[in-house]
């Protein structure tokens, strides 16, 4: 299974996603490419160091998201994908871009979706008053952050927790369970099945 992996920042899940890699925990899957829209992106140099191509397209060098997403899709299958994988990746994609990809483009996000789609989840669950945070890896259609979940983890939120504290503690989990789902996917257990996520032969 070939992945490319798309990031804009520090690239923690990358790095979790490479040593998954690195252990034979990815279920054949290999990281074929990391691509960031952000030259600055710390994740960049995460994957040069263990050997893997990188790309950066800059989505400020295009003057609308159309020519952004065909620039970057374009480049993405020069590396034949069976699986891209967002992680941390910041800019929301057209249409047709998750057309494209649809059933092999997977998300995560730190949130107990449906709750809090969009920016700013842990303060917004911390302002809720909410019990319990944490991450969703989902399918990526259309929607925003709305796309059939895969798996998800969660914490617990301590009264003292800060959106930050509560960011550190939702992160390990990411780590844990976006690796757990491309490793499903490699091994062909994983599919997208008209709206629904489907586990081997049972519907998540
Ligand atoms: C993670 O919290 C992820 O859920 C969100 O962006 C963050 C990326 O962190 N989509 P990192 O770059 O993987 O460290």
């Amino acid at each position: 299974c070939r992945i490319v992996v798309l990031i804009s920042g520090g690239g923690s899940n990358l790095q979790s996603l490479i040593d998954c890699a690195a252990r034979d925990e990815l279920g054949g899957g290999s990281i074929a490419a990391v691509f960031s829209n952000k030259p600055e992106a710390g994740g960049l140099q995460r994957a040069a160091e263990a050997g893997i191509a990188t790309r950066c397209i800059n989505h400020t060098d295009f003057d609308s998201r159309d020519s952004f997403d065909l620039a970057l899709r374009t480049e993405i299958d020069t590396f034949h994908p069976d699986l891209v994988i967002l992680a941390g990746f910041m800019r929301i994609l057209t249409a047709d871009f998750v057309k494209h990809y649809r059933g092999r483009l997977i998300n995560i996000h730190p949130s107990l979706l449906p709750k809090y789609p969009g920016l700013r989840t842990h303060q917004r669950a911390i302002d809720a008053g909410d019990s319990e945070a944490g991450a969703t890896v989902h399918f990526v259609t259309e929607e925003l952050d709305g796309g059939p979940p895969i798996i998800q983890a969660k914490v617990p939120i301590n009264s003292g927790d800060t959106a930050e504290t509560l960011a550190q503690k939702v992160l390990s989990k990411e780590h844990r369970i976006y690796p757990l789902a491309a490793r499903w996917f490699a091994e062909g257990r994983l599919s997208l099945t008209g709206s629904k996520a489907v586990l081997d032969d049972q519907a998540l």
